[in-house]
């Protein structure tokens, strides 16, 4: 049962595997291993059709680890800018720098562990993909196949671990891997899985149970606690003022629009443009967009009609459409009122 899910799986991604620009196709030689780490970061916390092009712009720039190495920080951090978690443009910076010092990207998952940003997913996935180890790269998605196959409601993950190892074929590390990616991605969906279209049904107990969806069973989602913060509106002759963030912490190294701390506490702001609602990982922001005369802080002046180059992350873009659609005279009455 066990080669027969491995070879079944295999087939159906040998007919149906997705071409994206950091593969190579089901039995052709491994991709380049730069490429296949800078996707791995990419896809941790981002979806794969936002990814593609945002990876093509990025190979275009940098088409190599060296080159990467050699790239001033904000010209990454400006490039990485909307796709979030901008930890992961720091540590890719410090990565690309450390494996150009060590002469090259280690082919181990224990060595490529040690590296900035790469975690015992992303060393599993990049070992198996780039060369050919048979690591057990489990992301979510993956734990979700494996889960439902086996019909477990929740596993610790190297239990999955072992059952994804278990399954895998000798010497084809990486398409399955990526195969298993793509069914969880595809087929073996959270919600309303395509048990139907899948290869594996005869030989997965949660299909049998005819309640597939239930495994594993879901995590209740976070509670995110409220804080409030504003930004400040400062334009002169076409140009915004920007500044840029500190370079640890939340948003760490982006540019931004000026403005405080935030906080729990809502302080009042009657001349406010507006505000806007954003989603971080730990926390809602409420962040009220305010207009202002004189330059704060440190930073520089921005042109307005070529924001979209400012590197700004998804926050601050928010924020920026917000004001850019003000009405004039509300835009004018939080002005006298300032
Ligand atoms: N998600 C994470 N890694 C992936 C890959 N190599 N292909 C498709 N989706 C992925
Ligand atoms: Fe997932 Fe359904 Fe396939 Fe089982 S049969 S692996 S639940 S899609």
């Amino acid at each position: 049962m066990t080669a027969n899910i491995a070879a079944l799986l295999l087939q159906h991604y040998v007919d149906n595997f997705r071409t994206l620009p950091w593969r190579s196709a089901p039995g052709a030689a491994a991709p380049d291993p730069y490429r296949v780490w800078l996707s791995e970061i990419m896809l941790q916390q981002t979806t794969v059709a936002t990814v593609v092009p945002r990876f093509e712009r990025f190979v275009q720039r940098w088409p190599d680890v060296a080159a990467l190495a050699a790239a001033p920080a904000e010209a990454v951090m400006g490039e990485w800018a909307g796709l979030g978690y901008y930890a992961r443009a720091r540590n890719l910076i410090a990565c690309a720098r450390e494996v150009v010092k060590r002469g090259g990207f280690p082919d181990n998952s224990a060595a490529l562990r040690d590296l900035p940003g790469i975690g015992r997913y992303t060393a599993a996935a990049i070992a198996a993909i780039a060369f050919g180890e048979d690591s057990a790269p489990v992301d979510t998605n993956v734990e979700r196949v494996i889960a439902r196959l086996n019909a477990v409601a929740g596993s610790r993950r190297v239990d999955i671990e072992r059952r994804f190892l278990a399954l895998a074929p000798a010497g084809r590390a990486g398409d399955f891997a990526q195969a298993m990616m793509d069914l969880g991605a595809t087929i073996c969906r959270p919600r309303a899985p395509k048990c139907n279209q899948c290869p594996l049904a005869s030989g997965c107990a949660a299909y049998a149970t005819g309640a597939a969806e239930a495994f594993p069973t879901r995590k209740r989602r976070p509670f995110r606690p409220q804080k409030y913060g504003t930004a400040w509106w400062i334009e002169r002759g076409g140009r915004l003022w920007l500044t840029r963030r500190p370079s640890t912490g939340l948003l760490g190294g982006m540019a931004a629009l000026p403005g405080g701390e935030w906080s729990a506490v809502k302080a009042s702001s009657p001349a406010a443009i507006g505000h806007i609602q954003h989603i971080f990982t730990h926390f809602v922001l409420e962040l009220t967009i305010e207009r202002c005369e004189e330059p704060v802080g440190e930073g520089w002046w921005h042109p307005i009609d070529r924001l979209d180059e400012a590197g700004l992350p998804t926050v601050y873009r928010r924020a920026a459409k917000l004001a850019l659609a003000a009405p004039e005279q509300s835009t004018a009455a939080s002005f006298a009122a300032a």
